[in-house]
């Protein structure tokens, strides 16, 4: 409620609207390129290739993703989160090469690592869908995903993901009581620099679809719901609550989570401002795929400026309390607001 309402014609709004300097001046909220993190994919291979379903998203080579990270650094935006693309044939059911030091993306963090340095954050999901065959976040049997025998391996996941130099490992699972074990085994390891980022509030969402098709996991998913085997509903939440997503960000910080994370963004702009509110922890939010995909659609069919829709639709998850924001928008609006 606003503490002067006033009245006209003494007071009128349109007053403060007229012109550019003006409108800059009263601005509650402002974007700037520290608060965008630019999400990028690496595949083992060496031409980019273009994700189809995400105009102007490619998946790069480890040198491409060396390359993109200096120029993150160079347009100010503070960390990349780093997505592995794996050929089908180095995918198994129990997704085992994501505990391997060599892996395609310990190869690409430790390059990034040796290029930039401590510039540019390293941000890795923790989860093991980019790995198995099946496409889900943990391990798969009699049709069910099981939670306490895939938290035993996202825990060594994170500390593999740390070791090769990644500064924050991001688990995007769902499963119960991992941050907690994640936090242990990095201790353990003497890693108690390495930030743990948890997808706290991650939402059963239709528009990963397009993120899916870039990892390849999208086929499999949908035989593996066609045979009537677990669904990512049963770890993902329902899209209907919000007080759930505030116990899932309690839980998660009491197990050591220093930053939580809304997923999808721009259909929970309530639940960022409800988790902000609630907590005043550092909250991030991802604008997935199918947003992304859905305004550069639009986009490239004329029907609406992408970059101005880009950028707005940022700027109001900034507005709901996202302290950061994860888009495949970032570099694009990082230079739209460079001075
Ligand atoms: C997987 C993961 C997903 C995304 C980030 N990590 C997809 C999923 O849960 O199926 C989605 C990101 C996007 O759609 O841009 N753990």
């Amino acid at each position: 409620m606003p503490h002067h309402p006033g009245r006209y014609p003494t007071t009128r709004l349109r007053r403060t609207r007229q012109h550019d300097w003006l409108r800059r001046m009263v601005a509650e909220t402002a974007l700037a390129p520290a608060d965008l993190i630019w999400p990028l994919f690496v595949h083992e291979h060496e031409a980019s290739h273009p994700v189809a379903s995400m105009p102007g998203v490619e998946r790069l080579s480890i040198d491409g993703i060396v390359k993109a990270a200096a120029e993150a650094a160079t347009l100010g935006i503070p960390a990349i989160a780093l997505f592995p693309v794996l050929d089908a044939r180095h995918k198994t059911d129990d997704g085992r090469l994501a505990l391997d030091a060599d892996n395609l993306l310990c190869r690409a963090v430790r390059a990034v690592r040796k290029e930039t340095g401590d510039a540019v954050g390293i941000i890795c999901d923790v989860a093991l869908d980019p790995y198995t065959t099946h496409g889900h976040d943990g391990l798969l049997r009699d049709g069910r995903i099981l939670n306490d025998e895939t938290v035993d391996v996202l825990r060594r996941q994170a500390v593999v993901l740390a070791e090769a130099g990644c500064h924050v490992v991001a688990p995007s699972d769902m499963m119960d009581g991992r941050v907690g074990a994640i936090r242990a085994a990095l201790d353990a390891a003497g890693r108690h620099d390495v930030c743990i980022l948890s997808y706290a509030a991650k939402y059963a969402s239709a528009f990963y679809g397009p993120f899916r098709d870039a990892l390849g996991s999208h086929a499999a998913l949908a035989t593996a719901a066609a045979l009537g085997v677990a669904d990512k509903k049963t770890y993902q939440m329902d899209p209907a609550n919000t007080d759930e997503a505030l116990r899932e960000v309690a839980l998660d910080l009491a197990e050591g989570a220093d930053m939580v994370m809304v997923k999808p963004a721009g259909t929970a702009l309530d639940v960022i401002w409800r988790v902000k509110q609630a907590f005043g922890v550092p909250t991030l939010a991802y604008q997935v795929s199918g947003e992304y995909a859905m305004i550069q659609a639009a986009a490239v069919n004329g029907w609406l400026d992408g970059r101005k829709a880009a950028v707005e639709s940022v700027l109001v998850m900034k507005r709901a309390g996202a302290d950061c924001i994860l888009t495949y928008f970032a570099p694009e609006i990082a230079r739209t607001l460079r001075p």
